[in-house]
């Protein structure tokens, strides 16, 4: 059976007291969540550390997460924060998430050398991949990007994301399919159809199976991401091929996160 995450990614939000006060409802609320369920707190980098001794006395499903990393160990690079360093304190790390590929022009390249520094350090990549405008299906009912529209090209986002990583290396690397124009604050901000998000997530580990094989594909998780509610998530445990969520606005609800990771505890008990 596939890993099932449910991922908080905090983005540039929460002052210190505030990322305490989230972080410990969070850990003292993890007796809703299935034990096979891993919950993941990415808060920001500053607050990593704060955040890590919390959730040392924490059920071993609650897990730490970067939202960045710099690929390497140390080195001239003011400002930056290693995967070595980071690879101290969490187990995770998102990679490539789309507002890193706007705001800090992340190209194909640049991610595929953080995904590689992660699996090298030992923390688990969350390759970030998502179109900004929607796919639209070919003639064999095939989605694909529009034409022209590069930037939202998923499967180049994929496989620059796994360029040259043997299957063993694939199997550590979670997916996170995050349609940029669901994800709230943006233009659109609702969550993407089901049948449409079930259809890229097959067509995502249909790729996967061509880069490593069958079944390591199998293994891989994919999460869905984009405006995840207490109230959508419910939609996203049930659809096949979908392991967990990413959730922003939502993870810095205690209680409403909470409840999404439960969500998927519902599912647990079913299969
Ligand atoms: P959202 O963000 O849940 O607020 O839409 C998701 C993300 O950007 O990771």
């Amino acid at each position: 059976m596939r890993d099932r995450l449910v991922v908080g990614n905090w983005k540039m939000h929460t002052s210190l007291a505030d990322a305490v006060v989230l972080a410990t409802r969070v850990r003292d609320g993890m007796d809703q969540v299935s034990s096979d369920v891993t919950v993941v707190l990415c808060p920001p980098t500053v607050w990593l550390y704060p955040v890590a001794e919390i959730l040392e006395r924490s059920a071993d499903h609650l897990q730490l997460g970067a939202q960045n990393i710099w690929p390497g160990r140390e080195g001239r690079f003011t400002g930056e924060t290693s995967a070595w360093m980071l690879a101290q304190m969490c187990q995770f790390a998102l990679i490539g998430h789309s507002e890193r590929r706007v705001h800090h022009d992340e190209d194909g390249q640049t991610i595929n050398q953080k995904v590689k520094a992660a699996l090298r350090f030992g923390i688990r990549p969350i390759l970030c991949v998502g179109e900004f405008r929607r796919l639209t299906s070919d003639a064999r009912g095939q989605l694909k990007p529009r034409r022209g529209d590069r930037a939202s090209d998923i499967f180049l986002q994929l496989r620059n994301g796994l360029a040259d990583l043997g299957a063993a290396e694939v199997a550590q690397v979670v997916i996170a399919y995050e349609p940029v124009w669901a994800i709230s604050g943006s233009s659109g901000g609702q969550t993407a159809e089901l049948h449409y998000t079930a259809q890229v997530v097959e067509q995502l580990r249909a790729a996967i199976d061509g880069y490593v094989g069958s079944r390591v594909a199998a293994r891989i998780p994919i999460l869905y991401g984009g405006s995840v509610s207490a109230r959508t998530a419910e939609q996203f445990a049930h659809l096949d091929g979908i392991d967990g969520v990413l959730v922003g606005a939502e993870s810095l609800k205690a209680n409403e996160f909470l409840q999404i990771a439960a969500t998927f505890h519902a599912r647990a008990k079913r299969s």
